[in-house]
């Protein structure tokens, strides 16, 4: 009997269930001893024991769809040794409840706290195989997660509903993008849809840069300008604070999020009228696009190789079109940031998109 625990952990996104998906029919076409734990609401599950069987069935017509049908939860614990507030030592419970079911593997899918979690639970003994999931695209050791190609299709359609609207008022509109402390998705999302500045966490902007590309626009008889910014983008005089410092700052600010930042200075900046868009969770939410079913089938299926083969210890990556394995220490605890210097940044400021960092 193959004994197989699943979850997803985090932050959903678009093709969690295609790759899981990907996973058991993969395990299913080759072997039919096998039993499906699905553990609910991510670590969770785990902790507390609580789980569905599931069997092949489950898995089928969930391609297409959204979300996760396991449920998950972003880690409502840090991750200590000792018991927490509860009395519960959160990793022996998980360890517990994966000897109790003599599970022979987990399949974990999840981003990089997920992926923390995930090395620890190596460490301690537990055989492990995790698929790259987050729409931010910031998990190391992998050209690319599913839910980012899903994420930017969103992004992007946002941005280029924006124009007519922009245009027709001659006004400055603010989109402002998911990617936690990492700017990939607005990157893609900001040249897919033309947008005219673009702000990444990667490169610290100024604001008189910003004016100055919005200035131009109008001498040049533009009727608006389009700013697509990452939600963790950061001015360059803020990027000289030290991390402590620049935390206490995001909690004591008094706009809602980066976005209503700029459009206050930029309205004092300039006679433009600024309006902003945050498409929030829309961006995470929905069906995956056809080339996240593609990438999540194929870490799915590659995943059910390793674990037909009892490999374990892996993170199936995708890199230079193929799938691979990466040992999970090199991925635990690493953060995938945007190469600012990398050919994409170069060939949108050939063709002329600001990075609002020169003034
Ligand atoms: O990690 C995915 C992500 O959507 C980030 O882009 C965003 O910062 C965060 O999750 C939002 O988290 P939550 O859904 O917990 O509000």
């Amino acid at each position: 009997m193959l004994r197989i625990g699943m979850l997803t952990s985090g932050g959903d996104c678009q093709a969690l269930n295609a790759a899981m998906r990907g996973v058991v029919k993969g395990i299913c076409n080759k072997r039919k001893d096998v039993e499906i734990y699905g553990f609910k609401d991510g670590y969770k599950g785990l902790i507390y024991s609580d789980f569905n069987m599931l069997t092949s069935k489950d898995f089928s017509g969930i391609l297409t769809q959204g979300g996760t049908i396991l449920g998950t939860s972003r880690q409502p614990f840090k991750l200590m040794r000792v018991p927490d507030k509860d009395g519960i030592d959160k990793v022996e419970a998980m360890k517990h409840t994966y000897h109790k079911l003599h599970l022979d593997c987990l399949v974990i899918l999840g981003g990089n706290g997920t992926h923390k979690t995930a090395n620890l639970l190596r460490e301690e003994g537990l055989n492990v195989v995790t698929l790259p999931k987050t729409i931010d695209n910031d998990l190391w050791g992998t050209d690319m997660t599913f839910g980012f190609q899903s994420a930017v299709d969103i992004a992007t359609d946002t941005i280029d509903r924006i124009h007519t609207t922009a245009t027709s008022h001659s006004r400055v509109f603010i989109i402002e993008v998911m990617g936690h402390k990492v700017g990939h998705v607005t990157l893609h999302a900001g040249i897919a849809g033309g947008a005219d500045i673009i702000l990444l966490p990667e490169i610290p902007y100024d604001i008189k840069a910003i004016k100055n590309v919005i200035d131009k626009r109008t001498q040049a008889g533009k009727r608006f300008t389009i700013l697509a910014v990452a939600e963790g983008a950061i001015s360059k005089e803020d990027a000289k604070l030290k991390k402590k410092e620049y935390k206490e700052k995001l909690a004591n600010r008094k706009y809602p999020s980066i976005a209503y930042e700029l459009a206050e200075q930029i309205e004092k900046e300039t006679d433009k009228e600024v309006r902003i868009t945050v498409p929030g969770h829309t961006q995470r939410g929905g069906t995956p696009c056809a080339y996240d079913r593609v990438f999540a089938t194929r870490v799915g299926a590659k995943a059910a190789e390793l674990i037909l083969n009892e490999e374990y210890g892996y993170m199936v990556a995708m890199r230079n079109g193929e799938t691979v394995k990466v040992p999970l220490e090199e991925v635990a605890g690493k953060l995938k940031y945007v190469d600012p210097n990398c050919g994409l940044i170069q060939e949108a400021r050939t063709i002329g998109i600001s990075f609002g960092d020169e003034v």
